[in-house]
């Protein structure tokens, strides 16, 4: 792929913006719920079919057609229209085909983020039909220097389906655009991994309003001046999603404080509790009744060795967990874990969550 990386550090005053909502951060209080974990090595959902279980919806309505899957439309303030995953994967892989949402001052993302707010980004501009920018955080530490990139592409992101697609890994992450890389940011790369995204990921995938006038003036010009309703509404298409999840498991637990991988536990499902039936039981069904109730952590000295635990466990073959221990044997029932899902937090995609903080943006063009 030819780009001409005029890493022109252009001293542009741009702005990251961070999802800042938890509901319990696990590096400060080490009593907060397990996650759901998405149970399985793949996972897909189709939006053309309609609505997905295994997707909340914040804020606002979405519609749903045959041709162009889930609309997310902001008509008028304060709408966020966001798709949520009812579950967390520990590294893998999402690739999202969607279509930005045009619109002056409308914000289209893709976020990846966890409780302790380790953060993965794609984000739009509606103003600028072919620029796609890339952003993480670690920790919630929103300190930015040339975390964001900005990049113009050679087609739009608007009127075509394009496949935007992660590759996140305990050593490295990239940003793929229709199987062309973008983007890679290593672990050492993110000071010396203090800043890299590591613990385990919601998906959320939908657009706000930047522009909207009661937002901070820099929130604003970041995303390209102030939103007119009336041009409106504005639309994003999310045709279809595909995860792999590196890390299958029924709940991802904290622990220690630390946030690092390497203190995550990931517990498999039992057959058998019918509490677990929640939201994200229904993408796990297909490798649940299998596995017994086996833990194993994810051990960063044993990243390489073969999987030991789990190695019981039939269905879930893809998984490289690489458990160097499976004592713990905490029941996890994997069914309170949702609670740690603020769905009405969500919205928090918005105008609420948005640090005006400068950056540096490396601004890049790639032939894509
Ligand atoms: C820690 O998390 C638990 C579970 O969510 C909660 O009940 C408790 O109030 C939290 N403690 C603090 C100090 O926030
Ligand atoms: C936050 O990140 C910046 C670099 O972006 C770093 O200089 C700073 O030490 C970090 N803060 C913490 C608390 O890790
Ligand atoms: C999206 O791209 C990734 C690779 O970047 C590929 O694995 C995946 O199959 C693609 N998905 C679709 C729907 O084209
Ligand atoms: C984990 O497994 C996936 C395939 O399931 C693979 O693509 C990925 O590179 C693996 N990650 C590591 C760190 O081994
Ligand atoms: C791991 O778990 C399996 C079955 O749950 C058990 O047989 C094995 O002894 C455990 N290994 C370790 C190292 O605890
Ligand atoms: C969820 O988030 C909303 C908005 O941030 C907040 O008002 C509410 O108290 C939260 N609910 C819980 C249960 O944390
Ligand atoms: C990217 O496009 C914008 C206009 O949308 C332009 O101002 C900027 O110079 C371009 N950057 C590069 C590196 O070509």
């Amino acid at each position: 792929m030819r780009f001409s990386k005029t890493a022109a550090l252009a001293g542009m005053a741009g702005l990251a913006s961070a999802q800042t909502y938890t509901s319990c951060n696990p590096t400060t209080n080490s009593s907060c719920p397990s996650d759901t974990g998405l149970n399985k090595a793949s996972y897909s959902v189709d939006f053309t079919a309609g609505e997905s279980s295994d997707w909340t919806l914040s804020s606002s309505s979405a519609s749903y057609s045959s041709s162009t899957g889930a609309a997310l439309t902001i008509t008028e303030s304060g709408n966020a229209p966001t798709l949520i995953s009812n579950f967390y994967i520990f590294f893998g892989r999402v690739s999202v085909l969607m279509r930005a949402s045009p619109g002056t001052g409308i914000v289209s993302s893709i976020v990846l983020e966890s409780d302790d707010l380790d953060e993965i980004d794609w984000e739009w501009i509606g103003g600028e039909d072919d620029q796609v920018q890339t952003d993480y955080f670690g920790k919630g530490n929103t300190t930015a220097y040339d975390r964001g990139t900005v990049d113009n592409l050679s087609s739009g992101t608007q009127s075509t389906f394009r496949n935007y697609t992660l590759v996140w890994t305990e050593t490295q992450t990239e940003w793929y655009i229709d199987g062309s890389l973008l983007r890679t940011l290593t672990y050492a790369e993110a000071l010396n991994g203090k800043n890299y995204p590591q613990t385990p990921m919601q998906i959320k995938v939908g657009s706000w309003a930047g522009g909207d006038s009661s937002n901070a003036e820099g929130t604003i010009e970041w995303a390209g001046g102030e939103t007119d309703y009336s041009d409106g509404p504005f639309t994003m298409y999310v045709k279809s999603i595909e995860i792999e999840n590196y890390n299958p498991g029924s709940s991802y637990t904290y622990g220690d404080e630390t946030g690092d991988y390497s203190s995550i536990v990931v517990s498999d499902a039992s057959s058998d509790d019918s509490s677990s039936s929640s939201a994200a039981t229904t993408a796990t069904t297909a490798t649940t009744k299998t596995k017994t109730t086996s833990t194993s952590t994810v051990a960063k000295s044993t990243a390489t060795s073969g999987t030991t635990g789990s190695s019981t466990d039939s269905s879930s073959s893809s998984s490289n967990t690489t458990s160097s221990s499976n004592g713990t044997s905490t029941t996890t029932t994997s069914s309170s874990a949702s609670a740690t899902v603020n769905v009405s937090g969500a919205s928090t995609l918005g105008k609420a969550s948005v640090w005006a903080v400068s950056a540096l943006l490396a601004v890049a063009a790639f032939n894509l």
